[in-house]
């Protein structure tokens, strides 16, 4: 026996701190992303965005842009190949006149070069019947409603318990402000398409293949069989690439119009308009409290945006509905639709807007008690869910104050604000608590075990930065009880088995649960099998379906605390971090170092909605005003200091094969009310109106 093969399988390649596999591909550009497929013949494709926020297209001039050297085609609504409906109205590209906001393309131009793309871009004259527009977002928006559910995924209000006639020890009723936000990825959203005797292949940039595939399978009117998406790099999504957006749309439609591959590459600028944003939300948050700090009652309401074309409603008061116990409790979401963008999904939908507000609220509630903010939040600790009246599948969450508290030696900490100064900087340290739901779907997967003693294992699983290919692998090696090393993953492809996108945190439990299943299958197969494997190995295969998406009798969350030390200078404004420390509750961690870049990656994000993110609706143009990163402003590194993500040794056996939580979305969560909680404890004021940028502050 090797020394290899003498290391016990089970518990070994779990957790260890593997390096992702295709680092080495990324950091010396082996890695191919959708762009960069250059096949023979590829042509370039540049979109003509519309300059009105509310009307239609009267006429479109392309003569001036088909003169241009290189032109191949523009296509407009009158010429575009035609698309069935599309279940996603924002796909519904190229095929009527209406602009329903600022952005929406209404032109697509197709050339041998980028530049020669952009140049006819440039000038593709388009007439427009503009109408008046309302991009202006404020809670008492006489179009206001509260829709019928929270994106058919939770209830629009839920109201528990009695409100309580006396009144109060304590109580806050006070309203919060998180901007627009933008989901900004290194890579921006592009598509490589080609049509090859019927068939289409795709490579785009997205967190899901297979939902892209069905997707141009019903909009082009062709079986899934002949249609391949590859998604085998992707530069980071953070919700935007989790549903297929017009990239890829006009990509197939451009290449099967010009008898050519073409590529399809948003320009940052125009990311805003048409991959979705994380709505504006206004919150207004009331709590009440007993002189123990018991919360009596638990008000969140929110009012967001939504677009023309599609309702899309921000969950932020979903969260409420996790955290505290309350006699009382009432979370409401209001939208309204406006001429604007259609918002999505962004890193943590709902819960980061919604416990940037609980949490600031939760503070402000402490200090009328004059109470100790990790105290306020143990003696609300709920028994069950309150909500659902479930029991928690697992917790922690006073685990994870606690041991955050430790850390960040909160204890020597003077409650009085303003009582910390460092020359002309205030000093302060704030906490908030975190929750992520646990989501898991169902997928299949296949395992096989080959002559020479290794294993592959194939799952349409994306990799969108977090090294999906490394833990993947370590979740089979645990099943095979193998050395990782024997171990090799393929994702990114439609022709591998059928899987759920990288989302909702649920990527690697989603595949890995099928991972574990086939190599456990494959693990029973070698045992019954005696002499050599054949020459083209033995093979097992899994499908979760009725298992991963059973309903639980339990209320499955990630829980985590998050603490801050801010520095605010009292000459510029100026407020930067100092530390970032976040403890986590998410169940057994698969890799140490991948789950770890989560954390922290999420956490950094958060620190940017804190500080610099944020975006503003411009009323009379009705469009985003920081399209860019110049002006949309995302933490860069001298902004981040030193962030330290711990996490506990949870055991849950209520969740999948491998007791995992997820770990994508929840670093985000705490972060930014943790952040203007310290902003608080440094300066005494009360910011309710994200980013806090100098110009507030001061
Ligand atoms: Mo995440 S916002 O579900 O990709």
């Amino acid at each position: 026996m090797s020394q290899e093969d003498s290391m016990p399988g089970t518990g070994t390649a779990l957790g260890a701190p593997a390096e992702r596999r295709e680092g080495h591909l990324k950091v010396t550009g082996g890695a191919r992303y959708a762009a960069e497929y250059d096949l023979p013949g590829r042509a370039q494709a540049w979109p003509v965005p519309a300059t009105v926020a509310r009307g239609r297209v009267t006429a479109v001039d392309a003569a001036a842009a088909l003169r241009l050297p290189g032109v191949l085609a523009v296509l407009t609504h009158e010429n575009a190949p035609r698309i069935a409906e599309p279940e996603d109205p924002i796909l519904g590209v190229l095929q009527n006149p209406a602009v329903p906001h600022r952005g929406w393309f209404v032109a697509l131009v197709v050339a041998e070069s980028l530049e020669a793309a952009r140049a006819g871009a440039a000038a593709v004259r388009v007439e427009y019947a503009a109408e008046d527009h309302d991009v202006t977002l404020t809670t008492d928006h006489p179009d206001a409603y509260e829709p019928e559910s929270v994106n058919g995924e939770h209830p629009t209000r839920r109201e528990h318990g009695r409100r309580a006639s006396d009144s109060p020890a304590a109580r806050v009723n006070v309203a919060y402000e998180v901007p627009p936000l933008h989901n900004h990825p290194m890579e921006p959203h592009a598509s490589t398409a080609h049509w090859d005797q019927g068939h289409l292949t795709v490579y785009s940039s997205s967190q899901g293949g297979t939902t892209v595939r069905e997707t141009l399978a019903a909009l082009f009117g062709i079986p899934e069989e002949r249609i391949t998406v590859v998604a085998d790099h992707v530069g980071g999504g953070f919700g935007s690439k989790g549903t297929p957006r017009p990239d890829v749309v006009l990509a197939a439609m451009a290449a099967r119009e010009t008898g050519r591959p073409v590529t399809v590459s948003f320009p940052r600028r125009f990311l805003p308009a048409v991959v979705g944003h994380r709505a504006p939300t206004l919150h207004r948050v009331r709590l009440g409290a007993d002189a123990d700090g018991r919360l009596t009652s638990l008000t969140h309401e929110v009012t967001t945006h939504t677009s023309r074309i599609k309702e899309f409603v921000e969950q932020a008061a979903v969260p409420a509905r996790v955290m505290y116990d309350a006699s009382h409790s009432l979370t409401v979401h209001r939208v309204a639709r406006l001429d604007v963008p259609t918002p999505s999904w962004m890193r943590a939908p709902g819960e980061a807007p919604g416990m940037y507000a609980l949490e600031s609220a939760m503070d402000e509630l402490a200090a009328e008690l004059g109470m100790d903010p990790v105290e306020l939040r143990i003696v609300n600790e709920p028994e069950r869910e309150p909500d659902s009246g479930k029991p928690f599948s697992s917790r922690h969450l006073v685990d994870c104050l606690r041991e955050g508290a430790r850390r960040f030696d909160w204890s020597r900490r003077d409650p009085r604000p303003g009582s910390r100064a460092e020359g002309p900087l205030l000093i302060g340290t704030g906490v908030a608590s975190a929750t992520y739901p646990v989501l898991v779907s169902p997928s299949t997967a296949e395992a096989r075990a080959l002559p020479d003693g290794t294993f592959v294992v194939r799952v349409n699983a994306t990799d969108i930065g977090t090294g999906a290919r490394t833990v993947l692998a370590q979740v089979a090696a645990d099943a095979l009880e193998v050395p990782l090393e024997r171990v090799r993953t393929e994702v990114g492809s439609s022709d591998l088995p059928s899987a759920p996108l990288a989302g909702g945190s649920s990527g690697t439990a989603s595949w890995g649960w099928a991972v574990h299943v086939a190599c456990r299958e494959l693990a029973g197969l070698l045992t019954a099998h005696t002499g050599p494997l054949p020459a083209e190995g033995i093979r097992a295969h899994a499908d979760t379906s009725g298992r991963a998406d059973a309903e639980s009798p339990y209320a499955r969350h990630a829980f985590g605390a998050h603490f801050a030390e801010v520095g605010v200078d009292t000459v510029t404004g100026e407020v930067r971090v100092r530390r970032l420390l976040g403890v986590y509750a998410a169940g057994r961690i698969l890799n140490a170092r991948t789950a770890r870049s989560q954390f922290v990656g999420g956490m950094t994000m958060g620190l940017g909605m804190a500080l610099t993110e944020g975006s503003t609706m411009d009323a009379a143009f009705g469009d985003f005003t920081e399209c860019d990163l110049a002006s949309y402003h995302v933490p860069a590194h001298a902004d981040v200091p030193g962030v330290e993500a711990h996490w506990l040794d949870e055991t849950d056996a209520h969740l999948n094969p491998m007791g995992s939580k997820g770990v994508g979305e929840i670093g985000i969560v705490g972060t930014a009310a943790a952040i203007g909680n310290a902003v608080h404890h440094a300066t005494g004021v009360r910011f309710r109106v994200l980013p806090l940028t100098p110009d507030k502050v001061l």
